[in-house]
């Protein structure tokens, strides 16, 4: 894909009612040329699916094929393709977050299912606390050391795209001047997608950072995604009056599931970035 197909990428996105926004597609991009993939055929654009290396494991999203255009084995290639790519290139497992209708697709080309990946979404009741604030310059080392201990892998790019972009809806939390955990934010027309969201200790931190993520005092709308095996997130989101939405199978290609570090992910960074 190439800047010039953002629109393209857009159009595809906003038919199937998806949150994206074109920074996301710029982030991609600036990650690598090959972040994404669009399918052609005599110049018509087909689909698309978005591939990002992380080195030992990537991700595979953002895949869609044009509605007239479907059940002609161009979303099997794409995904082949996506997959083929981030294994040349050493992931050794590739994850997905797939909608329950595109699972037989995946598990045709070894895909297989790790666990839900659940969505929540609804108002959430924002306020100040003293342990929250606006991540400084000084704050993003820190923020990444620990990002890079929770999430297995160095995603400092799409981090560091966000708080150039959307650093007032980033925030820390601290404890004796010590950062506790972070949540970045993106606000888009409808709602304010929350993730990555990630603590080294607890719920209570991470629900601090929910409420604290805007300079809004009052009720925010709000998104964010999560691993069904963080109970205490799931438990969180509930109690805070988050509504659950459809949720995605989290799968693999290749092995083995990771396990829990110390440390959570209260929140996914995106479907398509992991
Ligand atoms: C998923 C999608 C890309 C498949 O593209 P395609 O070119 O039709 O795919 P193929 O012809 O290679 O394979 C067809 C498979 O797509 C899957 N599929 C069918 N309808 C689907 C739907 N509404 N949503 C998602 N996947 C679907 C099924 O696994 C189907 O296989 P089956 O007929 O044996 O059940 C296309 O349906 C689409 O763009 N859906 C909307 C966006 C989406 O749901 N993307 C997947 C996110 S995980």
């Amino acid at each position: 894909m190439e800047a010039n197909d953002i629109p393209f990428a857009m159009g595809l996105t906003a038919s199937e009612g998806w949150s994206d926004i074109p920074s996301d597609f710029e982030a991609l991009l600036g990650y690598s040329p090959n972040a994404v993939f669009v399918a052609e055929r005599s110049k018509e654009k087909l689909g698309m699916v978005s591939a990002v290396s992380y080195g030992a494991f990537g991700f595979i999203g953002c895949l869609i094929v044009q509605k007239e255009r479907r059940n002609r084995g161009i979303g099997t290639e794409l995904t082949r393709y996506a997959a083929d790519h981030l294994e040349r290139l050493g992931n050794e497992r590739i994850f997905l977050d797939a909608v329950q209708e595109a699972i037989p697709l995946y598990e045709r080309l070894g895909f297989r299912r790790v666990c839900y990946s659940m969505r929540f979404r609804g108002c959430v009741q924002c306020r100040p606390d003293s342990r929250i604030r606006p991540i400084h310059d000084d704050d993003i080392s820190s923020v990444l050391a620990l990002d890079m201990r929770v999430f297995g892998a160095d995603r400092s790019y799409f981090l560091r795209h966000s708080l150039d972009n959307y650093r007032n809806t980033c925030r820390v939390a601290t404890q004796d001047g010590r950062i506790m955990g972070y949540c970045l934010a993106t606000q888009t027309q409808k709602v304010l997608r929350i993730g990555p969201l990630v603590v080294d200790s607890g719920a209570d931190t991470a629900e601090c950072l929910i409420r604290g993520v805007t300079c809004e005092e009052g009720p925010v709308r709000a998104s964010v995604g999560v691993l069904e095996r963080n109970s205490e997130a799931i438990a969180l989101y509930r109690n805070i009056g988050l509504q659950e939405t459809t949720p995605s199978v989290r799968m693999i290609r290749g092995g083995p599931v990771p396990e829990r570090v110390c440390g959570e992910e209260f929140g996914i960074g995106s479907p398509a970035r992991g």
